[in-house]
């Protein structure tokens, strides 16, 4: 297809967790079951534990006049220490269990399900790189992932999308550079945030992670013999490249844990040696770092919400130290890459909101011309450059869109560009997300899912337009894809705006005709794009008849820019009022009822969770808030909490009058009502920085203390986790398990007997 120079740009790094957001991730999961109660369960069910309460300590909040009383305040603790408080959060810890313990069987049940499903041992669709092939081998019954390579054996052909790795008794043998399992043992929490081999492929610079408070070790290891070569860098975010073999580029974090300076390492001199090579004293401004795929570049760049300009470090020219690329412009993003002698440059500007492509010669950033001009119906997302190819990845209508171009060869200037292939997918609704590829092939690879098509791999040709599936995620225990529906419907937001709404069920369980329970999810903040994603777990809910859907509500990104400028600072309710509209929708085409609707949102999601039930706790059976952003005021009025200063951006600044006001109306937190609410799960994490977890302990406490209702409220806090939970891929499934049981409950779902 292709249509007359359009394309699309977006920066979105390969690397997954920018420390920019209240990020959520995971969506829910849940499984089938039989059913027994034990006499232990009985008597329990019959003297339900009572919740615990948490002390009241008035402490008022002036503003503007205006009087805030938090008697919760005392929650938040800065040093985790506090044993009054832990001792609060264990009893709240203690009552769930309890309150759980009627239906742990079925918890088990789930856990146990859900895990049949997953091939233990399993490697990841291995990547052409250098004089190897690299991946990833998940061990049965281990938690993490071991980082593997195989040497490619001698072969003069160029790489096609129907190689291989050999691996036969013949084969090269593969070698595991580092094992997480080994590294793991010594510690609760374990993460690696970062895993780069060196150009010359003889070392890897990992970041480890061994608390969940996203502060980062850095090792770099000879990735033969696995050892240590210096001493590891400390007090680092995730964001390490190699700047050439002798060097590396990091940045590090000021004390509200804004990433704000970034250095350049020489290997084997001290960190406490090293230079700094931009520090961003603007503290609304956070650095982000990248590499160009043709390895030649690094790219500092520094963003707000709103602006983003980029400076560049040529690699061969270590000593030249930061240029800048683009200018540092209010109201300008920018998001860059390289090849041959140009830079390539996506650019959003007020006018041009869903982005422009651009590129200039190196040696000339302001001769810019235009390859991709702005469409205000297409959002340009991300780009992925090829020695012979530029692939942009787009947004129209809600979906993903991934198109490839030749580029003229490298000396010759390049115009407006025509005559892109747009790679063709499968489902109604889909995600399709850039795969890191090898720079010097015509292979690109990408990563596609659906609400029914598990995680694959595909290569597809761009000379040829050939694709071919490289790995699909294998689902045991009899997955059969066919037998589940997933569709987009549009519900209608009170002011007429058109919100798309992804939806998946097992076609034979469900009746559609009101009786159906579902479970409705949302996020809505960011400017992210909640993409409907296959997720192993959650074929429990599906498979008993549960339907699951994604209102896609302004503040994400899925309609592209504007749909996020709708859905923030003075905007913001839109993305309650969107959910509340899917959910009116989907209840009124009959995919649910009031009595069965169960909601989940996490993180920024969460607050969505705790907005629409004060809003409309009539409408929900059961939410899930999953460390939820609940007390917008007070951490937006506190430059001393992460993220803060960062998201007046986001959400809008409430030392001003207008904003305090319009956030005090919504924030979950100060909003909470002498009420009946639905059935309530709210989860934390201790350790958590992007959401404290006062917030969602504060929530509880006052819900608790108002709410008129008898339904359950319970309140997790992982005592060693951060805002992405357990660690292990196994120990994860445990809160899933705990989440659907919960929800298998308040639906009324769980069978007394024989099959449900
Ligand atoms: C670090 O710098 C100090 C002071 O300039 C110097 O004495 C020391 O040798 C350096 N250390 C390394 C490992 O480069
Ligand atoms: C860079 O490009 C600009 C805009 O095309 C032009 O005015 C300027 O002369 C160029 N500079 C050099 C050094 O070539």
């Amino acid at each position: 297809m292709n249509s007359n120079c359009i394309g699309g740009a977006l920066h979105l790094p390969l690397i997954l967790f920018s420390f920019s957001h209240r990020i959520l991730v995971a969506h829910p999961k849940i499984p089938p079951s039989r059913c027994f109660l034990s006499k232990a369960t009985m008597s329990s069910l019959s003297q339900p534990p009572s919740p615990p309460l948490a002390e009241k300590v008035k402490h008022e909040m002036e503003l503007f006049g205006d009087v805030r009383v938090d008697n919760y305040y005392w929650l938040r603790d800065d040093s985790r220490k506090d044993p009054k408080v832990l001792s609060y959060l264990q009893q709240e810890n203690a009552y769930t269990e309890a309150m759980m313990s009627g239906t742990k069987i079925i918890e088990d049940q789930i856990y146990a399900e859900i895990r049949a499903r997953i091939k233990e041992d399993d490697i990841s669709a291995p990547l052409r790189k250098g004089s190897y092939y690299y991946y990833s081998r998940t061990l049965e019954g281990k938690e993490y992932v071991q980082h593997c390579r195989r040497p490619i054996p001698i072969c003069d052909a160029p790489p096609s999308v129907h190689d291989t790795m050999p691996t036969g008794p013949d084969a090269p043998p593969e070698h595991v550079i580092l094992d997480e399992n080994v590294k793991a043992q010594e510690h609760g929490f374990y993460s690696i945030g970062a895993f780069k081999v060196s150009p010359n492929h003889k070392m890897v610079a990992y970041a480890e992670d061994t608390k969940g408070d996203e502060i980062y070790t850095v090792y770099v290891i000879d990735a033969e013999t696995r050892t240590l070569i210096g001493k590891p860098l400390v007090g680092v975010t995730s964001y390490v490249r190699w700047a050439g073999n002798d060097a590396l580029v990091y940045i590090t974090m000021d004390e509200i844990l804004r990433p704000d300076k970034a250095w350049l390492h020489k290997l084997g001199s001290d960190q406490c040696n090293d230079s700094c090579l931009y520090h961003e004293k603007d503290d609304m401004f956070s650095l982000d770092l990248q590499a160009s795929e043709s390895e030649k570049f690094l790219f500092i760049s520094s963003e707000s919400k709103m602006t983003r300009f980029v400076f560049y470090l040529e690699v061969s020219k270590l000593e030249e130290g930061l240029k800048v690329l683009t200018p540092r412009i209010n109201g300008i993003d920018t998001s860059v890459s390289h090849r041959g002698n140009h830079f390539f440059i996506q650019k959003r500007s007020d006018e041009f909101f869903n982005s422009e492509l651009l590129a200039c010669p190196v040696d000339n950033t302001s001769a810019t011309t235009v390859l991709i001009p702005h469409r205000a119906s297409v959002k340009i997302q991300d780009i992925q450059l090829f020695s012979d190819h530029l692939v942009v990845y787009e947004r129209e209508q809600g979906l993903p869109k991934i198109t490839a171009y030749r580029l003229p060869a490298v000396e010759e200037p390049l115009i407006c560009l025509q005559g892109g292939q747009a790679v063709q997918f499968i489902d109604p609704v889909y995600s399709a997300e850039p795969s890191e590829s090898q720079f010097s092939s015509t292979i690109l690879r990408f990563s596609y899912s659906s609400l029914r098509t598990p995680p694959s791999v595909y290569e597809y040709d761009m000379n040829t337009g050939e694709s071919v599936l490289k790995k699909i995620e294998t689902v045991l225990g009899g997955f059969d894809a066919f037998n589940y529906v997933t569709e987009r419907k549009w519900a209608t937001a009170s002011d007429g705006t058109q919100i798309p709404i992804s939806i998946v069920y097992q076609k034979n369980l469900v009746k559609l005709d009101g009786s159906d329970p579902m479970l409705l999810y949302g996020y809505g903040s960011y400017e992210i794009s909640v993409d409907p994603v296959f997720n192993k777990a959650r074929l429990s809910l599906l498979d008993r008849g549960i339907i699951f859907a994604i209102a896609h509500i302004r503040g994400g990104g899925e309609m592209g820019r504007q749909w996020y400028e709708n859905g923030k600072f003075l905007k913001k309710k839109n993305t309650f009022t969107d959910f509340i509209a899917s959910a009116e929708f989907l209840i009124e085409q009959k995919y649910c009822s009031k009595e069965k609707l169960c909601i989940e949102g996490r993180s920024a999601g969460g607050l969505l969770m705790g907005a629409v039930l004060n809003m409309r706790p009539d409408l929900w059976k059961a939410a899930v808030a999953g460390v939820p952003f609940v007390d917008v005021v007070t951490t937006m009025l506190d430059p001393t909490i992460p993220l803060t200063t960062s998201e007046w951006e986001e959400w809008g600044d409430p030392r001003k009058e207008e904003f305090y006001y319009y956030m005090k109306s919504y924030s979950p937190v100060d909003n909470v009502k002498a009420q009946n609410y639905p059935h309530i799960l709210v989860t934390a994490g201790l350790h958590d920085p992007r959401v404290m977890y006062s917030e969602p302990a504060k929530f509880v406490a006052k819900l608790r203390d108002m709410k008129t209702d008898d339904n359950m409220l319970l309140f997790k806090c992982e005592l060693g986790a951060g805002h992405f939970s357990k660690s292990g891929r196994f120990e994860r499934l445990q809160e899933n398990a705990m989440t659907y049981a919960f929800l298998l409950k308040a639906l009324n779902m769980i069978p007394t007997c024989g099959r449900m």
